[in-house]
This record gives structure tokens, C-alpha cells and sequence, in this order.
């Protein structure tokens, strides 16, 4: 492995981003950076705030300055996200959260604090960073690129079985439907939209396990540490 690699995972909600590249980190002796959480994150501050819905009239980049987050990945494979302290990793996963976090993502200062974390944090460490423009603006020169997708009826059922996992049912349209807007949304947003980066290695996992997914990745980081520097490691 090299001294420092940065592998980019970025794809739709729902491909198996987030729990394929924990175990890959796990394998491999990465660091995980979930930027979704840290989105979700800002988010949750302004939903504490508010106490309603947001929209798109609220100056968001007014209040960055008040907001500390961190975040910590454990042996275990999960992570600890906070907000100023508290720790906001179960709450950043409400469906509030999903419903109000279009806004907060299209704003071109959130997006500017987001990246701006998300590069110290990766400044001195291997990582693998998942998310929707981080091999296109977050690390234009990863080592690594890859684009996971799936269709939209394979990513609803994967995520009414984990909510249903939780103990909790979910209606399959209501599913499909929030997911065909929110991919909407996140490819169509001015700035940082989820879009395949030209050099990406894309995979369609769903006819995959997520075992098979895993494997691929690992195979696929391993290869590329193995080769000749990248334009990034000759800079
Ligand atoms: O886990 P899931 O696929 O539901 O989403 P996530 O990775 O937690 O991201 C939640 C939302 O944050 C996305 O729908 C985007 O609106 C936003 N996001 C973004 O704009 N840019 C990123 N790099 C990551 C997430
Ligand atoms: O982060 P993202 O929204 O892209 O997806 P995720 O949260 O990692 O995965 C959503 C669900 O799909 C999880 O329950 C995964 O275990 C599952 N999954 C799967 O069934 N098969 C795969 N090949 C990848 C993920």
C-alpha cells in the first residue's frame, strides 16, 4: 500500500456506499469520511434552530461560523458524528433530515465549509471519503475513483430491509419515490451534483452482494497502489 492513498466513492443514495467503503477501510487500514453525515449534520443544526421545515430562502452560510463538527471513525466500522459537542449520529438519520437536507446542500457556502473539513481531515492520512462530488471537486486527484450505482427498485428494497431490520415498515412507493427525488435533486444541483467522473471505475451492484462489492473495491485499490504515482503524488 502507499504511504498516502485517497479513494473517492460517490454514487446515488442507496448503492452501498457507505457500508461497502467502511469495510473496505476496515481491510485495508483506511480512514472512513462519511461527508453524507457531515451534510446531514448542518442539516440537523438548522432543523434544531428552526424548529420547522427549511427552504431555500434562509441565508444558510450565515451561521457556519457557529457550527464545530467532527468526526470519528471506530475499529468497529461506524461513526461518531457531532455538532458542537453532541453527538447527532443516530439523530442525522431521521427522515426529517433526508426531507430538509436538498437545500442545505445546494448551498454554495455549506458546500464550500463541507469540502474545506473534509480536505484537513484527509491532509495527513490514507482515507477512503464517500459521498456525490468527492472524485469530481472534494479530490479531483484521487488515487482512486469509483461510482457505485444500482437501480432505483434494487436501492428501495435494500433500504426498506434496513429499516425493516430496525424493526420498522416502510411503504415501498413512498420508498421508490423519495429516492427518484432525491437523485434528482443531487444531479441536478448547481454546484457538487452527483455526477460520474470521467476516470471512475463504475460499478452497478445491483446483481452484487455487498461481499462482492467489497472484494472488487479492495482489488481494485490494491492494484492501483501498486502502480505509478498519481498526479497528485507528483505534485
Ligand atoms: O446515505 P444516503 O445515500 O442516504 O445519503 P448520504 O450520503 O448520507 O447523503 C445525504 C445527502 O447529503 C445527499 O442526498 C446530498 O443531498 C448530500 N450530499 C452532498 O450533497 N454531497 C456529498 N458529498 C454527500 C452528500
Ligand atoms: O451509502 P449508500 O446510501 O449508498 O448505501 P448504504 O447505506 O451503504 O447501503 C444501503 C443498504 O444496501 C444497506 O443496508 C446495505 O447493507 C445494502 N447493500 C446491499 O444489500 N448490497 C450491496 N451490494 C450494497 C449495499
Amino acid at each position: 500500500m502507499k504511504e498516502r492513498m485517497i479513494v473517492a466513492v460517490d454514487g446515488p443514495a442507496g448503492s452501498g456506499k457507505s457500508s461497502v467503503s467502511r469495510e473496505v477501510a476496515l481491510r485495508l487500514g483506511l480512514t472512513y469520511i462519511d461527508s453524507g453525515a457531515l451534510y446531514r449534520a448542518v442539516t440537523w443544526f438548522y432543523l434544531e434552530q428552526r424548529h420547522g421545515p427549511l427552504d431555500a430562502s434562509i441565508d444558510f452560510g450565515r451561521e457556519l461560523g457557529a457550527i464545530a463538527l467532527t468526526q470519528e471513525f471506530l475499529p468497529d466500522g461506524s461513526s461518531v458524528t457531532a455538532v458542537n459537542g453532541t453527538d447527532v449520529s443516530a439523530s442525522i438519520r431521521d427522515e426529517a433530515i433526508t426531507k430538509n437536507i436538498g437545500v442545505v446542500s445546494d448551498a454554495v457556502p455549506v458546500r464550500n465549509f463541507v469540502n474545506s473539513l473534509l480536505r484537513r481531515w484527509s491532509s495527513s492520512r490514507s482515507i477512503i471519503m464517500d459521498g456525490r462530488d468527492i472524485g469530481t471537486v472534494v479530490f479531483p486527484d484521487a488515487d482512486v475513483k469509483i461510482y457505485l450505482d444500482a437501480s432505483v427498485d434494487v436501492r428501495a428494497l435494500r433500504r426498506i430491509k434496513e429499516y425493516g431490520e430496525m424493526g420498522k415498515t416502510l411503504d415501498e412507493n413512498a420508498v421508490k419515490n423519495l429516492i427518484i427525488q432525491r437523485d434528482s435533486q443531487d444531479k441536478s444541483r448547481p454546484f457538487g451534483r452527483l455526477v460520474r467522473a470521467e476516470d471512475a471505475i463504475c460499478i452497478d451492484t445491483s446483481e452484487m452482494t455487498r461481499d462482492g462489492v467489497i472484494e472488487e473495491i479492495c482489488r481494485i485499490i490494491l492494484e492501483q497502489s501498486a502502480t505509478e504515482p498519481t498526479p497528485r503524488e507528483r505534485q
